[in-house]
């Protein structure tokens, strides 16, 4: 049977839209699985001017024929999913017997966050500026092979509370040496016991759910978070998060084998956005006061501000390559409609030379400055298009400019949150 399985993942540095997008291809899509991350992502989806923000429930779960699943390459916050179900529950969204945590999945657990919390503070002006929510802790206990996983919540309560309380205590030893905050075992478990009776239900193996769909030729999605950058690969290490976001993360973190894989959709702004330290050669901060004051660009996980610059086609090229893109889902065109001219970065200087590959070490990075093509803007609203040739012309010209800089076709444009404000190229 013909493979129906799409991947669909972040070509910068997350926030690229994916949410959206997702939703909108879930209209034609059994099933929406998601690879890896945890509640670090936010996800966020606008139907009918009512808004959805989803952390770690894969945004198919807003179309009531679509079931999902969250896959083992995730690290999950189990009182955090629980708020999320409930969440989706008063707004009158089932997921009962169409939402699946795989058993596979890691946990994610007070000390991670502490973890995290102490680390950064202790970082200082260094600061990764992750999420706090404890995602690099939780993927170095799996790494290190002392994690619990999602199906250790059916246990035996009184077995579930013994490992909680071994790892909480090997936690509190090192804490003080560390500057950890010290975590209570009784809390931890009271905490994990109660998430671990409301999630019981949705427990499954992963790899059996995931392959059975593909055999029985369902319409899969894959969703990615965070994005290309951010993968502990391939991203600015070491600003970047700890799971793979690219592609072959997909695979990983579904069981999925990669010949199965028929199209990898690339979402990407019209512009770029990151949130957290490292290098950013486009960062522009007239751009980023603009958007704010627009009310853009406002993390939906924590709320920060990102940082803000112009499209780089250096990062883009170097994650169509990454990723084996078939196509791309250019999302916040309309960001840039107020614009009288509008660079994009071709190459990067570096210590005089012109680089087209962005190089290896994120200091080096940092140190590059832009080479810039700059286009005419269109100054116009994009908002009301809902068909490539709606667009202003110079629109047009700055996405097909694009296309060809980065090496991949556009697919998918997106003018606005809503559903209705996404068409097809062409
Ligand atoms: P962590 O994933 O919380 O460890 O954070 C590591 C880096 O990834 C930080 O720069 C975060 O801001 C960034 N990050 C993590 N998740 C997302 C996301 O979903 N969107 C954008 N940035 C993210």
């Amino acid at each position: 049977m013909k493979s129906r399985v799409t991947i669909v993942l972040g070509l910068q540095w997350g926030d690229e839209g994916k949410g959206k997008i997702l939703d909108v291809m879930a209209s034609e899509a059994d099933w929406v699985l998601r690879a890896q991350g945890g509640n670090n992502a936010g996800h966020t989806v606008e139907i009918g001017g009512e808004k959805f923000v989803l952390h770690l429930v894969p945004s198919g779960i807003l179309r009531a024929k679509v079931s999902c699943l969250i896959a083992g390459g995730a690290v999950v916050d189990p009182a955090g999913l629980v708020k999320e179900i409930e969440g989706l529950a008063k707004r009158k969204i089932r997921t009962q017997g169409r939402l699946f945590l795989a058993e596979q999945a890691h946990l994610v657990l007070p000390q991670h966050r502490a973890v995290d919390q102490g680390s950064e503070k202790k970082r200082g002006l260094a600061k990764i500026g992750t999420t706090g929510r404890g995602i690099g802790p939780a993927y170095s206990d799996k790494a290190t092979r002392v994690g619990l996983r999602a199906g250790e919540l059916a246990l035996p309560a009184a077995e579930l509370a013994r490992r909680l309380r071994e790892r909480v205590a090997a936690h509190n030893r090192a804490a003080s040496s560390q500057g950890w905050e010290k975590i209570s075992a009784t809390k931890t478990v009271r905490e994990i016991e109660k998430a671990a009776r409301f999630l019981r239900p949705y427990l499954a193996d992963g790899v059996t759910l995931a392959h059975r769909a593909v055999a029985g030729g369902k319409r899969i999605l894959i969703e990615g978070a965070q994005g290309t950058f951010l993968d502990v690969d391939h991203g600015t290490y070491p600003f970047v998060t700890s799971s793979h976001c690219t592609a072959g993360g997909a695979c990983t973190g579904t069981g999925v084998p990669p010949t199965a894989i028929q199209r990898v959709v690339g979402v990407l702004k019209a512009y770029t956005t990151r949130v957290g330290g490292g290098p950013f050669v486009t960062e522009d901060g007239t751009l980023g006061h603009l958007l704010h004051g627009m009310g853009r660009e406002f993390g939906s996980t924590t709320g920060r501000a990102r940082r803000c610059g112009w499209f780089d086609a250096v990062l883009v090229r170097r994650a169509v390559q990454l990723n084996g893109v078939t196509e791309m889902a250019i999302t916040n065109l309309d960001g840039l409609d107020g614009l009288e001219k509008i660079p994009v970065c071709v190459g990067y200087r570096f210590e005089g030379k012109i680089l087209h590959e962005p190089p290896v070490e994120s200091s080096d990075w940092a140190r590059c400055r832009p080479v810039y093509r700059v286009f005419e803007g269109w100054c116009e609203p994009t908002t009301e298009a809902r068909h490539w040739k709606e667009l202003p012309r110079r629109a047009r010209i700055y996405l097909a400019a694009i296309s060809q800089m980065v090496g991949a076709t556009i697919g998918i444009i997106s003018v606005g949150a809503g559903r209705e404000q996404t068409f097809r190229h062409g």
